[in-house]
């Protein structure tokens, strides 16, 4: 236990207040280290503040959530009903549960953005591997929170979407026709379904979003954060040890994150105020419909941060299949030929493709759909050992990895506009290509990341004051 410090009885209330604290509790030095003395490096740029938005965002989740559960009815009888006096007759009401339909969208935003600014300032590579891979685990879990809390209002597409998708368990092989029912707790979405969908979306899952946050933090702070030079800061430290370019997080970051809250807000309020329903885009008009098991809506389709996933689900049809067979044995042909690896290995990777053809040939491309959808997300998990490039940050990387990038982003984008739309022979077919071009682009990383000229970064960040 460490020594109980007394303060002179002359001290202001204040120091003695936080003197008795600090010496039961280390308030003061959680503070200094994770806030007044965390040395964040001073080159941060727009893209730096979309980490403290979405905190902000989760904080504005949980808030909403709490009041708008204290009126909701997680009953199949009264659910909608529940929701439409949130919406008329709760004083406050319309504004709380605008904020959560807007805020499920801007969580979405945020994160995207924030993931971006990782892959191209190669935020995930040692040692941030961690950090890294907590963020993928936030993200799944993100997943989950929206899917399931889209149930509750129990509209059209609330119930149609939910079944199109836990449907989609019932692919899988041996398992699927039970896991299914596992997760419905009955043979059709029904009250079963919205019960416990409810207790995931409103306990289970924030607890593990929490958690996953806070240990994203610890695992931050413990390596000390990245920047768009992909310098490491600690690297070159004073005679204090503190790194020479490095600033304390406050005040300087809380003021460039105060001005970047400020901005969000404006946007935010602007949506809730003046388009909640963003053209059908964050509330879908369908939901304003309450659910009916006898009537299939004609065109389902997620909301808008799903629809890349949706689109590369839908990709996935039979004649897709030969498609993918057809990588998979380019993919052993190259690594026979082509790796450097004892001819054990060679075997193995003929037996695996061998194995996995018969398996694609064997069962259904629906199944495989699902596959490519969760390997989408899953993929990312491995982005810090595909990535074999010299340098981290785009800055320093041959000017064709940026067009690839660039490319990429359009892609991703383009999927998910093909998601929202009805399905058609021309959106197939798009979407099939932009689904090899996404797994193309990770799974082959590890070749094309080492080509081209680099360029070589420098000892300090570049900084211009402003
Ligand atoms: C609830 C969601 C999340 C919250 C609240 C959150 C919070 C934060 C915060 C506050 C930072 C430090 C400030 C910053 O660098 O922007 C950070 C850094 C980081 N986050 Fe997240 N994050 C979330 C989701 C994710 C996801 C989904 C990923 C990636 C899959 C991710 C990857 C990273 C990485 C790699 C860093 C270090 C960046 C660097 O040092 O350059 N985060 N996060």
């Amino acid at each position: 236990m460490a020594e109980f410090k007394e303060l002179s009885p002359d001290a202001p209330a204040a120091a003695k207040l936080m003197n008795w604290v600090d010496n039961r509790f280390p308030a003061s030095k959680l503070l200094k280290e994770h806030v007044t003395e965390y040395y964040a490096p001073k080159n941060f740029n727009f893209w730096y503040v979309f980490g403290s938005l979405a905190m902000l965002v989760l904080v504005i989740q949980i808030v909403t959530g709490i009041f708008l559960t204290m009126h909701y009815k997680p009953d199949a009888a009264l659910a909608f009903g529940s929701v439409e006096y949130i919406m008329r007759d709760v004083p406050w009401g319309w504004l709380i549960r605008y904020m959560h339909s807007t805020g499920a969208s801007a969580f979405f935003v945020v994160v995207y953005l924030h993931m971006f600014r990782g892959l191209i300032y190669g935020s995930y590579r040692k040692p941030r591997e961690l950090i890294w891979i907590f963020g993928c685990a936030i993200f799944l879990a993100l997943m989950a929170e929206a899917f399931m809390g889209y149930l509750l209002p129990w509209g059209q597409m609330s119930y149609w979407g939910a079944q199109v998708i836990v449907n989609l368990f019932a692919a899988i092989p041996f398992i699927g026709p039970d896991l299914a029912l596992l997760i419905r707790g009955d043979y059709v979405v029904g009250d079963a379904t919205l019960n416990r969908f409810f207790a995931f979306h409103v306990i289970a899952v924030p607890l593990v979003l929490l958690g996953l946050v806070v240990a994203h933090l610890i695992a931050l702070h413990e390596v000390g954060s990245n920047n768009p030079d992909g310098v490491e800061i600690k690297a070159k430290k004073d005679a204090a040890g503190h790194p020479l370019d490095g600033i304390p997080f406050h005040p300087y970051y809380t003021v460039h994150d105060i001005f970047a809250v400020s901005v969000f807000l404006m946007i935010f309020s602007a949506i809730i105020f003046f388009a909640p329903e963003a053209g059908g885009y964050f509330l879908e008009y369908n939901n304003f419909i309450p659910a009916d098991p006898l009537k299939t809506p004609l065109h389902i389709a997620p909301v808008w941060y799903f629809t890349p996933y949706y689109s590369m689900l839908r990709a996935i049809t039979s004649e897709m299949m030969y498609a993918l067979i057809a990588c998979v044995l380019l993919g052993a042909v190259l690594g026979v030929l082509k790796a450097k690896i004892a001819s054990i290995f060679k075997a193995v990777i003929v037996g695996a493709a061998v194995v996995l053809i018969a398996a694609m040939l064997m069962i259904d491309a629906k199944f495989w759909g699902v596959m490519v959808m969760g390997g989408a997300v899953i993929i990312l998990f491995f982005l810090p050992w595909l990535d074999n490039s010299e340098v981290k940050s785009i800055r320093y990387r041959p000017d064709w990895h940026k067009y690839l990038y660039a490319i990429f982003v359009v892609n991703f984008v383009v999927l998910g506009y093909l998601g929202i739309k009805p399905p058609s022979a021309i959106n197939e077919r798009v979407s099939q290509v932009g689904t090899l071009f996404y797994f193309g682009f990770f799974l082959l990383m590890p070749w094309w990341s080492r080509l081209g000229t680099f360029k070589t970064p420098p000892d300090r960040v570049t900084f211009d004051p402003h």
